[in-house]
């Protein structure tokens, strides 16, 4: 006698509706797949509604964007809501603040340099390497904003939606002037540890002798209690720029 004739009736039936189970959760596990980006999409335009409108005033967004210069909330549109939009694969949700708050804690270099380079399974730039750094950054505070942290998004250039191309966007009247107002006035406006004062043409008369780009030099590397880049963490032009503004304004 084999083991197979042994088996009694009731076996046979819960092998039987065991395998039916299966099968039923596969194909409604491929036919959710199938649809999942559709009801992503209906999900996370009225949270996005909901951020936007909590959105500072002034953080105007790009509507023709180049490559390159797209907004964070481009970026997370284009690439990173395909698993953040539902959460897919353990990623911390779009809008969901319990879940971004362990990954806000690391800080935003942390952050970055994960979405950057992979963690898990977060894919290197979310599996798009035609994404500049900065785009990544941005999708970073963005989504890691919507989430409730309080992060600087790096300014794309052409945010403004002023005149003028990729040149103008850079424009230290601009660009430079929103990065002071939101980094560099901590210390800056009011001359704090030791900071040569916003306007003050005597404080910045020594320091530019050497010219803008020996100064542009030095406070990216930092120096005493200027921290690197004045703790501004987007890019080196963008950095330049409120070196510019600032220094325009102070001789
Ligand atoms: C293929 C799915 C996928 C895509 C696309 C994706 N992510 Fe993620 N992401 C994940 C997963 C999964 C995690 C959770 C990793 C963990 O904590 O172990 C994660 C975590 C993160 C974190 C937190 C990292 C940390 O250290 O806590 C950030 C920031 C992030 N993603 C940014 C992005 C950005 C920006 C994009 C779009 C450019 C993006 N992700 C696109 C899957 C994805
Ligand atoms: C935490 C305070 C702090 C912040 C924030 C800060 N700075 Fe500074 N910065 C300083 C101090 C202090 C000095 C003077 C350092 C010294 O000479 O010892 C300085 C000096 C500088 C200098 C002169 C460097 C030189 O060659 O002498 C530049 C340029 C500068 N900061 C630009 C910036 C810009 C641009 C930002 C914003 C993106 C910024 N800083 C944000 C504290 C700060």
């Amino acid at each position: 006698m084999s083991n197979e004739n042994n088996m009694a009736p009731g076996t046979v039936i819960k092998v039987i509706v065991g395998i039916i189970v299966f099968v039923v959760a596969a194909i409604w596990l491929l036919a959710k797949l199938a649809t999942s980006g559709y009801e992503v999409d209906a999900q996370v335009m009225t949270k996005e509604a909901i951020a936007a409108r909590l959105k500072p005033v002034g953080d105007s967004v790009a509507s023709d964007a180049s490559p390159g210069q797209r907004t964070g909330e481009q970026v997370f549109k284009a690439v990173c809501i395909s698993c953040h939009g539902t959460g897919l694969a353990g990623s911390p949700k779009f809008g969901d603040a319990a879940a971004w708050a362990p990954h806000i804690a690391k800080g935003f270099e942390t952050l970055v340099d994960h979405a950057l380079h992979g963690f898990n399974a977060m894919p290197a730039k979310g599996g798009s390497p035609d994404l500049s750094d900065d785009e990544v950054k941005r999708a970073v505070a963005y989504m890691a904003n919507a989430g409730g942290a309080k992060f600087t998004e790096p300014p794309a250039a052409g945010a403004e939606g002023a005149a003028g191309g990729a040149s103008a966007a850079l424009d230290p009247q601009v660009v430079g002037k929103k990065i002071f107002d939101s980094v560099c006035t901590a210390c800056h406006s009011t001359g704090a540890a030791g900071a040569p004062k916003f306007g003050d043409k005597a404080a910045w008369a020594p320091r530019l002798k050497p010219g803008i780009d020996e100064v542009v030099k030095i406070a990216t590397k930092g120096l005493n209690a200027m921290p690197p880049k004045g703790g501004y963490t987007g890019s080196d032009a963008e950095f330049r720029a409120a070196v510019e503004y600032m220094v325009n304004a102070s001789k």
